[in-house]
């Protein structure tokens, strides 16, 4: 009995250093930011001492692609991925990704082959991307109405939170329209939120307001626009001058169909024209 006890033993030691291969990679997804680059971790254990450098061979797969290989001292790359040499060949086969792209997002094998024994594990890989936003006035083809945009573009996840305020309260949903997340070619989102205003309820430093909130933002984003009741002014002016230029348009036709009349008079007659003012 106490013989087997033993036997066992030794046989897990045996299996030990037999089966030493062993990779660890992180349980949790990795995140990065588009543009920029990240580490996919992969450590791996092996007899290094006694290890023979040529029956090692490291592959990161990602989808059905093998993007780096690693094999007979040979590093050879795929994409915007690297791996360093030195590192792989004592158990660091940590991957970087550089230029990180929303593309990029998914699950990496990180696998390792020594001697015929072949041992994989997957690390996920979550891109992301900040918003930018920006604020401008649209006319609309009501005088006393315009509307304001907020434009957020270039994030992901596509989850985003958009607020209007107005003089630092939340706007009334009824005078927002909120589009629908618009995807760019590159993977990441454009969205459009606009605010509808009403020129002759424009207040003296009337403080437009939207603010962005996003998985990538520690705090809001908030833009801002000022409305001044000289939009309204403005729009009032150009009333003014189409008016002006109406009233002259209607005297320059009468004084035409007045002269016609006297030419023709002034034949029957011989009367001047010249009482008509001209300038
Ligand atoms: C593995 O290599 C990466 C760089 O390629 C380094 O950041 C990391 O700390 C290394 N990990 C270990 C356990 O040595
Ligand atoms: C994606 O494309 C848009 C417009 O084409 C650009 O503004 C944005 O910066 C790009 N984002 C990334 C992460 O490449
Ligand atoms: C929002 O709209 C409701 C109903 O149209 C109105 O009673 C309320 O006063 C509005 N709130 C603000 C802040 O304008
Ligand atoms: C934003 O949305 C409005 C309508 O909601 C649309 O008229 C406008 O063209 C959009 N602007 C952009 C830049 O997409």
């Amino acid at each position: 009995m106490k013989m087997d006890f033993w036997i066992f033993i030794l046989f897990l030691l045996q299996l030990q250093t037999c089966a030493a291969l062993e990779v660890t990679v992180p349980s949790n997804p990795e995140t990065g930011m588009a543009r920029s680059s990240v580490l996919l971790p992969c450590i791996f254990s092996l007899d290094f001492e006694r290890m023979e450098p040529n029956s090692l061979s490291v592959r990161w797969i990602f989808g059905n692609k093998v993007l780096l290989m690693f094999t007979d001292r040979e590093l050879t790359s795929y994409g915007r991925a690297r791996l360093n040499k030195e590192a792989a060949m004592n158990g660091n086969a940590t991957l970087l990704l550089y230029d990180l792209k929303v593309e990029d997002e998914g699950t990496y094998t990180c696998s390792v082959e020594y001697n015929g024994e072949l041992r994989q594990k997957d690390v996920v890989l979550r891109v992301q991307a900040s918003p930018s936003v920006d604020v401008a006035s649209y006319p609309t083809t009501s005088d006393d109405e315009i509307h304001l945009d907020c434009l957020v573009k270039g994030f992901y996840p596509k989850e985003v939170k958009v607020t209007w305020y107005r003089n630092g309260k939340v706007v009334n949903k009824s005078d927002v329209i909120m589009g629908e997340p618009r995807r760019e070619e590159n993977g990441t989102y454009d969205v459009n939120s606009t605010l509808l205003v009403i020129l002759s309820k424009v207040e003296k430093d009337d403080k437009a307001e939207c603010q962005v909130e996003h998985l990538t933002l520690g705090t809001p984003i908030k833009e801002h626009f000022i409305l001044t009741p000289i939009d309204l002014k403005r729009n009032s002016t150009t009333l003014i001058a189409v008016s002006v230029v109406s009233v002259f348009l209607v005297m320059a036709v009468c004084r035409g169909v007045y002269r016609a009349f006297c030419i023709r008079r002034k034949c029957k007659r011989g009367g001047g024209f010249d009482e008509f003012p001209t300038n």
